[in-house]
């Protein structure tokens, strides 16, 4: 079969498109054959090794990916053939809180992902993805609509009331609108660009905040939430945007940190706002298989479905990470065989 490998992570033309033997299935795993892929930022760093140090040359990238179950392991009772599936970011984070063992089955970091024809992982780590989702979108939700859903949903008890706020106009950020304002909340988003934020105001956004043209987006953030600040932010530009941040925040409200789009540099950062207004600051690894499950349930509930920016073919890889680097997608960016 054909697949891809990381190769020696000096950046995207490090990904090599090689044969490779198809998988065996072991007797507590299942075997995809994929019809899809998303990126995912995380991809995009470990090609460029920022992201925990070398990994070997022959790891099979990317977390997210659907398909169609071909083989199932003697022990699998779960899954039949047939079935069409996504895989959780973690495969063995089925519930309850992160935990430090669930760190060796992160899917494209520490074990092998997605990005082939058939691949071969622990049943417990594959979700059934309801009929009203095609592969595509399946291929979206388990990285970035898991992290959005568990800032939100589950570390910050969203309610109508909530006001939250989104950076950018990536992956994350736009699942975070959607369930926002499923959740009938307040939904406030920055980019950089008035065209992105036009397509995000189609998609449901209260408002909409230029961060190039406009600085002090935070006293924007204030004014749209009458002076009371945001109740849930997903941090996803790290230390350098984490003052305006502080500065956004309503007191007693909760910042999920998930990212360093801005760089992970060393920041004289003020920290006093975030005591002085009880801020809880919160680290969010993705999530588990339950919460998989329960953020796909919602969006069939409230006829979600995952923006796709753009689609490439599994043999333009390259293409596709390159359009990523470049800022210009919205939402999630999907490969499909
Ligand atoms: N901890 C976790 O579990 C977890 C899970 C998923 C992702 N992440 C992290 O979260 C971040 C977003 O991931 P993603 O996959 O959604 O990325 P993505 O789709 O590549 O998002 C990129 C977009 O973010 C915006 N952006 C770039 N620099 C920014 C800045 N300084 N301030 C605000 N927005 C900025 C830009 O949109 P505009 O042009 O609209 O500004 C850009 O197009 C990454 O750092 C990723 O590693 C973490």
């Amino acid at each position: 079969m054909k697949g891809y490998i990381v190769g020696d992570q000096k950046g995207i033309n490090s990904l090599k498109f090689v044969d490779m033997q198809e998988p065996e299935c072991n007797d507590n795993e299942a075997i995809i054959k994929f019809h899809s892929h998303s990126l995912n930022y995380r991809d995009y760093m470990i090609l460029n090794q920022w992201y925990g140090g070398l990994k070997p040359e022959t790891l099979i990238p990317l977390s997210d990916g659907a398909g169609e179950i071909v083989e199932i392991g003697t022990n699998v009772k779960n899954l039949k053939i047939g079935d069409r599936v996504c895989v959780n970011f973690f495969s063995d984070w089925i519930n309850g809180p992160i935990h430090p063992k669930y760190f060796s089955s992160d899917l494209g970091g520490s074990t092998n992902g997605t990005l082939v024809e058939y691949g071969a992982f622990p049943a417990h780590g594959i979700v059934k993805l309801p009929s009203s989702f095609s592969y595509a979108e399946g291929a979206c939700i388990p990285c970035a609509g898991v992290t959005a859903w568990n800032t939100i949903f589950e570390a910050g008890k969203v309610n109508k009331e909530s006001n939250v706020l989104l950076l950018g106009t990536g992956g994350v950020s736009v699942f975070g609108v959607q369930i926002a304002k499923a959740m009938g909340a307040n939904a406030i988003i920055t980019s950089s660009s008035d065209k992105k934020l036009e397509v995000l105001k189609s998609l449901g956004a209260d408002h909409c905040i230029n961060y190039k043209s406009n600085k002090d987006w935070a006293a924007n953030v204030l004014e749209a939430t009458n002076g009371t600040g945001a109740d849930i932010a997903i941090e996803t530009g790290g230390p350098n945007t984490m003052a305006h941040t502080f500065e956004a925040m309503s007191f007693n409200g909760l910042i999920g940190l998930i990212g360093f789009l801005s760089g992970n540099a060393n920041t004289s950062l003020d920290m006093m706002p975030l005591i002085g207004k009880n801020i809880n600051l919160r680290g969010i690894a993705v999530g588990s298989v339950e919460m998989l499950e329960r953020l796909l349930k919602c969006m069939q509930t409230n006829a979600i479905k995952p923006y796709i920016g753009k689609e490439f073919h599994f043999s333009e890889a390259k293409e596709a990470l390159a359009y990523m680097e470049s800022q210009s997608h919205i939402g999630k960016i999907v490969i499909n065989h």
